[in-house]
């Protein structure tokens, strides 16, 4: 196997207009460039290179089309007051991208090399990360099966990419506090299954449920177990967190919830702070019975995109719980508050989850 050690660069010679920082929207615009890397059985990762922004060509037959056999990541650049570029534990994106890989059938990419080609593209489009409070550089690093075969197996040939894009808040309401409705009828994933890994599909499977949602006026949908609908799961864009009298409770991995890398940041400042925080099995009907009892202090979700949201209204079966009278919580702008000033290098990085792009 041949490494691909070098990343080749070919700087564009039609730069684009950029986008005004107030009407970014979500993955809307593209940067100037873009990274690519193949995969061959007899190669390996090989031809890394970074290029002029463009479409790609593919067979028709390529695997992915048919069955699905791809897998990606989300990670930000941040732009410090002082000009410095960073990212937010990257390597974090890298080791799950690889958990992704592996149960997805595809070969895993060396995490110093996934982290570099993040690195050295962000340095070539830096230019992009787009001034204005709250925004920054969105890297959407994602693997693709490329063999023209229509059998079903594990392709032999791979195309790994990275594409970044400016953006803004994920959701409309910004920071304000996002409605969400309580899925009974489809589920998103099942113990055993795919749930744990951010592949495609996860995400195709849940936009029934959302587009019925976002119908009703609710902007996403709160994923219950696929075996007996009573236990939560995710939001699909999020991991969600319910602070029920002075402890926050989020649900434990159980291998059909993604492990969310903001979940994980959430966890460890609450436990810096002393903010008792529980990872377990929790029940929907112990969050109602938590909100008709007066507990349930605050809800929210954490993600990448979706940085940390407050919920202000759940609907499950018809019943509506508005929680904490639809406004932002303590704990929810605390840690917004904390987790954008480490980001965005405004406050001290107690973990060292920043990365510097030079
Ligand atoms: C992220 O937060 O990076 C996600 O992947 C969520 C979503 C935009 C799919």
């Amino acid at each position: 196997m041949i490494a691909a050690t070098t990343i080749q660069i070919e700087r564009t010679t039609n730069p684009k207009v950029k986008p005004q920082p107030d009407k970014l929207g979500f993955g809307v615009h593209f940067t100037d460039h873009m990274f690519i890397m193949n995969y061959s059985a007899e190669h390996g990762w090989h031809q890394a290179r970074i290029v002029p922004y463009q479409p790609i060509t593919l067979d028709p037959a390529a695997k992915v089309f048919h069955y699905g056999q791809t897998v990606f990541e989300g990670l930000k650049a941040y732009r410090t007051e002082e000009g410095r570029v960073q990212l937010f534990r990257p390597d974090m994106n890298f080791k799950r991208l690889n958990r992704s890989n592996d149960r997805m059938s595809i070969p895993p990419i060396p995490e110093e090399l996934g982290i570099e080609a993040v690195k050295e593209l962000t340095k070539i489009d830096q230019d992009w990360i787009p001034d204005g409070a709250g925004n920054s550089l969105y890297i959407r690093p994602f693997v693709i099966a490329t063999e023209p075969l229509l059998g079903v197996h594990p392709s032999h040939e791979y195309q790994f990419i990275i594409i970044m894009s400016p953006v803004g808040a994920y959701y409309p309401e910004g920071i304000n506090p996002v409605k969400i409705f309580v899925e009974s009828r489809y589920v998103r994933a099942m113990v055993g299954g795919v749930g744990e890994a951010k592949t495609a599909g996860n995400y195709a499977a849940g936009l029934k449920a959302q587009e019925a949602a976002n119908e009703q006026g609710y902007t996403q949908v709160l994923w219950l177990d696929g075996a007996e609908h009573k236990y939560i799961e995710e939001v699909g864009s999020m991991n969600v967190f319910f602070k029920i009298d002075g402890t926050v409770y989020t649900p434990a991995l159980n291998g059909s919830i993604l492990d969310g890398i903001t979940r994980n940041s959430t966890i460890q400042l609450l436990k810096h702070w002393n903010i008792p925080v529980v990872e377990r099995v929790l029940s929907i009907e112990e969050i109602y019975e938590a909100g008709r009892t007066g507990k349930l202090e605050e809800a929210f979700g954490t993600g990448t995109a979706a940085v940390i949201s407050p919920v202000g209204e759940l609907n499950w079966k018809g019943e509506k719980l508005v929680i904490n009278d639809g406004a932002t919580g303590e704990v929810s702008e605390k840690l917004y508050d904390n987790l954008t000033g480490i980001q965005y290098g405004k406050l001290e990085d107690p973990f060292s989850w920043m990365v510097e792009v030079k």
